[in-house]
């Protein structure tokens, strides 16, 4: 009898430090993302149910609405703001405590084949130095490189990480991609 309470003892210890670990990891990673028009809130979903992340939703204090996003139109919003490298629009929403994290997966549309301004709003709203920085984007066509090397020349301090352009990403390349 005592030896199966040992036992019992010990396996309800071991499940019970294995969940520790989980929540451990959970709190470390975080997915934060923009999207304006949904296709990168849905790679984002699947990233952070891939990573068992937290996720955090990147928002204008403005939302954008589908003319601000008409970047066929030379005076939508959206164009104003990319053709004005220095513009920073306002964040909005819930704040996020990026100190409990230790690596952030960053998602945005590629704009003008850059980053959108909110990301880099958001990049300088808090302290990511020390952290690792992952992003991911989607996109008409354009590939994920040069938004990521404008980050890195932006923030030189900053650790970021090879992105990948998430467009009809499986769930294979969902798993490789927060595998890594
Ligand atoms: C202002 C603006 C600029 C864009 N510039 C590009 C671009 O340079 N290259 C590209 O491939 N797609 C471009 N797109 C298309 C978006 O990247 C694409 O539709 C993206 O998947 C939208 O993501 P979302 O639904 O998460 O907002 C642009 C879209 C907008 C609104």
């Amino acid at each position: 009898m005592r030896k199966l309470t040992t036992v019992l003892t010990i396996a309800l210890m071991a499940v019970s430090m294995t969940l520790c670990a989980q929540n451990a990891k959970k709190g470390k990673v975080l997915v934060a993302y923009f999207s304006a028009s949904g296709n990168t809130e849905a790679a984002a979903k699947k990233i952070q149910e891939a990573a068992g992340a937290d996720l955090y939703k990147i928002e204008p204090e403005k939302p954008y609405t589908k003319e601000d996003l008409d970047f066929r139109n030379r005076q939508a919003r959206s164009v104003v703001e990319m053709g004005n490298p220095a513009f920073r629009e306002k964040l909005g929403g819930k704040p996020v405590d990026i100190k409990k994290y230790d690596v952030i997966y960053l998602g945005f549309p590629i704009w003008a084949n850059r980053a959108p301004s909110i990301i880099l709003s958001f990049l300088e709203s808090q302290d990511f130095k020390g952290k690792t920085i992952i992003p991911f984007a989607t996109s008409g066509s354009s590939p994920i490189d040069n938004s990521v090397n404008q980050l890195k020349a932006a923030y030189p301090n900053l650790t970021f990480k090879e992105g990948k352009r998430m467009n009809n990403a499986t769930d294979a390349d969902i798993k490789a991609f927060v595998g890594k």
